[in-house]
C-alpha cells in the first residue's frame, strides 16, 4: 500500500467525497513550457526524449514544479505501441508523427504481433518506475494510451492530418483486415496498460482521438468494441489500491451513453458538450473529466476565472469530477494562463464540495 499525499484525483474518477475539484491538463507537460524546450534541446529532438527514462522524468515532473496540479501523466507517446510493432516512427520537424512503414499490404498486416512491454516499452516501464519514486507520493501518476481505433489510423494513413481515407476504404471495403489490425492493438493496449500498472501507474487513460470521425455504428464495431476488450482485460487493483480508467473519445459527445457502459470509471469530454447534460445523461455511472475548451487559454485572466466558473456550476454539487481541458493544451499557450486556470479550478470549486 502507498499513501499518497494528495489522492483527491483518484477520490473524483472514483465518484468518492473530495474537498475541491481535482486538476491536470492534457499534454501539461510541453511545448508551452520553455523548460520542457529546454530539456528537449538537450535530448535531441521529441523520441529521445520519450525513449530517455531520464529526460522523461525531468519533463513530466516540470509541471508540477510550476504549478499545483493533482496529477502526473507519464511523459510518452500514444504512437510508442506502433513504433514497437515496427513501423518505423518518425517525427519531421514542424509536420507531426509519421511512419516509415504504414499498414497497406494484406501481408504486412497479416504478419502483425503484439510487442512485449518488457522488452520492446521497458523505456516506458523504466520511465514509470523512475516518475513514481521522483513523485515520492505527493500526486498520483496517469499512465495512458492510445485507443486501438486511433493508434490504427496512423498505423495505416502513415501520418496525421489525414481525410481518414485510407483507413476508412479498409473499415468498408476489408472489415475483416481492419479487424484484424485492431485486435492486435488491442492486445498489444491490454499488455501494456497492464505493465504501466505493475510498474506503478495509479490511472490509465485511454486517448479515442479518432473516435468521433466514425459513423454511429462504426463508432461502436471499430472503437468502442476494442476499447471494450481492453477495459475487461485491464487490472483494476495493484499494491491494494483501485486503478481508475478514463476513456477519452474526441467528438464522442453523442454516444456517451454507451461509452459509459464499456467499463470504464470515467469519461473525458472534449469542450463541445456541456458538463450538465453530460451529468444528467451518464453522471451516475461514470465520472466526468474536463471541458474546457483550451482556446480559453489564450483569453485574460478574468475570463479564464469566468469560464472555469461556468463548467464547475454547470458540474454542480458533489464529487466525480475532474477538471481538464477538452483536448491537449497548445503551443502556444501562455505558461501564466495554466497557472490562473489551476489556481481557479482549486479556489472556486470549494464550494461545491462540502
Ligand atoms: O499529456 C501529457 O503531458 C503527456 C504526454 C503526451 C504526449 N502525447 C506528448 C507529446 C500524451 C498523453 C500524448 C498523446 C498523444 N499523442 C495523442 C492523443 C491525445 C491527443 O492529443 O489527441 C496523439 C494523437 C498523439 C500523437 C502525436 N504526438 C501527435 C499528433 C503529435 C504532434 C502534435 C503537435 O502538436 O505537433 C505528437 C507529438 C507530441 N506528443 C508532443 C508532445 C509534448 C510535441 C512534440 C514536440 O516536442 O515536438
Amino acid at each position: 500500500m502507498t499513501k499518497l499525499k494528495n489522492d483527491t484525483l483518484l477520490r473524483a474518477l472514483l465518484k468518492q467525497p473530495t474537498e475541491y475539484t481535482p486538476v491536470w491538463m492534457m499534454r501539461q507537460a510541453g511545448r508551452y513550457l520553455p523548460e520542457y524546450n529546454k530539456t528537449r534541446a538537450r535530448a535531441g529532438d521529441f523520441l529521445s526524449l520519450c525513449k530517455n527514462p531520464d529526460f522523461a522524468t525531468e519533463v513530466t515532473m516540470q509541471p508540477l514544479e510550476r504549478y499545483s496540479l493533482d496529477a502526473a501523466i507519464l511523459f510518452s507517446d500514444i504512437l510508442t505501441i506502433p513504433d514497437a510493432m515496427g513501423l518505423g516512427l518518425y517525427f519531421a520537424e514542424g509536420e507531426g508523427p509519421k511512419f516509415e512503414r504504414p499498414l497497406r499490404e494484406e501481408r504486412e498486416i497479416r504478419s502483425l504481433t503484439a510487442p512485449d512491454p518488457a522488452v520492446h516499452l521497458k523505456y516506458v516501464m523504466d520511465a514509470v518506475s523512475q516518475i513514481r519514486k521522483t513523485l515520492d507520493n505527493q500526486v498520483p501518476l496517469i499512465g495512458f494510451s492510445g485507443s486501438p481505433f486511433t493508434l490504427a489510423c496512423y498505423m495505416i494513413e502513415g501520418r496525421g492530418g489525414t481525410d481518414f481515407r485510407q483507413i476508412k476504404t479498409m473499415l468498408y471495403k476489408r472489415p475483416d483486415l481492419l479487424h484484424h489490425i485492431l485486435n492486435i492493438t488491442a492486445q498489444s493496449v491490454t499488455d501494456y496498460l497492464n505493465a504501466q500498472i505493475e510498474s506503478g501507474a495509479q490511472a490509465v487513460m485511454i486517448f479515442d482521438t479518432w473516435g468521433g470521425v466514425l459513423s454511429h455504428s462504426a463508432y461502436q464495431e471499430f472503437s468502442l468494441r476494442y476499447m471494450k476488450q481492453i477495459l475487461t482485460g485491464l487490472k483494476r487493483e495493484h499494491d491494494g489500491e483501485r486503478i481508475p480508467s478514463v476513456v477519452f473519445t474526441k467528438g464522442g459527445g453523442l454516444w456517451l451513453e454507451s461509452i459509459a457502459e464499456s467499463g470504464c470509471d470515467a469519461l473525458g469530454l472534449d469542450w463541445t458538450i456541456n458538463i450538465a447534460e453530460a451529468r444528467n445523461r451518464v453522471g451516475h455511472k461514470v465520472a466526468l473529466q474536463g471541458n474546457l475548451d483550451p482556446a480559453v487559454l489564450f483569453s485574460t485572466p478574468e475570463i479564464i476565472a469566468t469560464e472555469v466558473e461556468k463548467i464547475l456550476k454547470d458540474y454542480g454539487s458533489g464529487s466525480g469530477h475532474v477538471f481538464n481541458l477538452g483536448h491537449g493544451i497548445s503551443q502556444f499557450t501562455p505558461p501564466e494562463s495554466a497557472l490562473t486556470l489551476i489556481n481557479a479550478v482549486h479556489s472556486l470549486s470549494k464550494k461545491y464540495h462540502s
